[in-house]
């Protein structure tokens, strides 16, 4: 699902809050968090500029929150009563959301969600770690959390410290989604190495993603029109049809037939790599190495929304990586082609522009890659077309017929 992008009110004096709130009243954004722990003013104005705040930003949706330097907020958060505050925006019942931190105290956390139950304002359970990323266990206990306190939505932020914690971040938010698939989430990795998961979390079921304007709330926000433009490509649903399988499996021949049986246009992602980079993959694993390759391939996938549903042939390592397999998952069908490695050997056993097959061109190690490979590719797959002994045309009719 395509999230929506919350931008973030960042200012100390009422006079600038409320000129924010006319910028971003024009922005394309559906969201807007006003971080009170940026305001130096009176905490008995608080209420009224939510009021105001809201008058300005009309359709767009209102957060609130309080964040104290603990939890990654400014100091003068801690000026604040923050359940005084909190209780004052739940009884106002005007912003949308009020932020909660979970683990500040569970139990006023559930009695707060319990009383103002009937509130138009719903609670945003939080948990925030600047230190570190939590176990997928834990990240799915933290937000399990959140929701059995009765908040109407669990949003979780944590810092990574390698890029695993970037993937551990995305795939415990998977797993809370399977295990709760009504319960809203907001989740992300923050930092640098953490800007993947602002991009990219709605495949994985996050549905609000953080950018700015100009000043940035929490380290690795990117700004709303990048946001947008990454959004508008991998969000737009161009139902292509994507061949995915091991090397030589046919997905080139096949491409090709698919091309001339529908009468739309083909992309061969190897191709188009060699393309931009002005070298053959064998010269870019060589000098680059097999990482540098996989990144590519990962980059390549957004421009892929832009087009025309098209027929897209996958190199054989496409669907390894889980963030390549959702992003193409949202783009349209993947078929999985497969062959016996006897069938693939045949097919391959004169070539060299493999660089993974070059010194293993034989059946047993075909056979082990392949084995090796396989869960990821039925993982990946929404189709799947055996290939041996069957002629080219025949495969692409049943394609064509499974896909539509
Ligand atoms: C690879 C498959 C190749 C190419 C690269 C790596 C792989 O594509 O992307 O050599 O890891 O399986 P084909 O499957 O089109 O040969």
């Amino acid at each position: 699902m395509r999230p929506k992008i919350c931008v973030p009110i960042v200012a100390s004096l009422r006079d600038e809050i409320l000129r924010q709130a006319e910028t971003i009243s024009t922005l394309p954004v559906e969201m807007v968090e006003w971080r009170v722990d940026f305001y130096a003013g009176y905490e008995k104005e608080i209420g009224s500029i939510v009021q105001e705040l809201k008058r300005w930003l009309m359709d767009k949706e209102l957060i609130v929150t309080i964040r104290t330097e603990s939890e990654g907020g400014e100091p003068n958060g801690s000026r604040f009563d923050y359940f005084l505050v909190v209780e004052e925006i739940l009884q106002q019942g005007i912003a949308d959301y009020v932020d909660l931190e979970v683990a500040r105290d569970e139990r006023k956390v559930s009695e707060l969600c319990r009383r103002y139950a009937e509130s138009y304002t719903k609670v945003i359970g939080s948990y925030h770690d600047f230190s570190a990323t939590p176990s997928g266990e834990e990240i799915v206990r933290r937000l399990t959390l959140a929701k059995n306190c009765g908040c109407a939505m669990g949003k979780l932020a944590c810092m990574p410290a390698k890029r695993e914690d970037v993937d551990t971040l995305l795939n415990g938010t998977a797993a809370m989604k399977e295990a709760e698939p009504e319960f809203p989430l907001i989740t992300m990795s923050m930092g640098e190495l953490g800007v993947v998961s602002r991009l990219y979390g709605g495949l994985y079921g996050s549905e609000v993603s953080f950018g700015c304007v100009a000043q940035t709330s929490a380290p690795g926000q990117i700004s709303y029109e990048e946001m947008r433009q990454v959004f508008e490509r991998i969000y737009r649903g161009n139902r292509h049809i994507i061949l995915i399988g091991f090397m030589g499996v046919g997905k080139s021949t096949i491409s090709r037939e698919l091309m001339h049986q529908s009468s739309r246009p083909e992309i061969d992602t190897d191709q188009w790599i060699e393309e931009r980079e002005g070298r053959t993959i064998a010269d870019i694993f060589a000098e680059e190495g097999e990482e540098y390759f996989r990144d590519l391939e990962t980059a390549i996938i957004d421009d892929l929304g832009d087009r025309k549903p098209a027929i897209i042939s996958c190199g054989g390592g496409m669907a390894l990586r889980e963030l390549n397999v959702r992003k193409l998952q949202a783009m349209g069908n993947i078929v999985l082609l497969t062959a016996k490695p006897e069938t693939i050997f045949e097919r391959v056993r004169h070539n060299t522009n493999r660089p993974l097959l070059n010194n293993n061109m034989n059946v047993e190690y075909i056979a082990e890659l392949m084995e090796k490979r396989r869960p990821y590719y039925e993982h990946a797959a929404t189709v799947t077309v055996a290939t041996d002994n069957k002629m080219i045309s025949e495969i692409a009719k049943e394609i064509l017929e499974k896909c539509f």
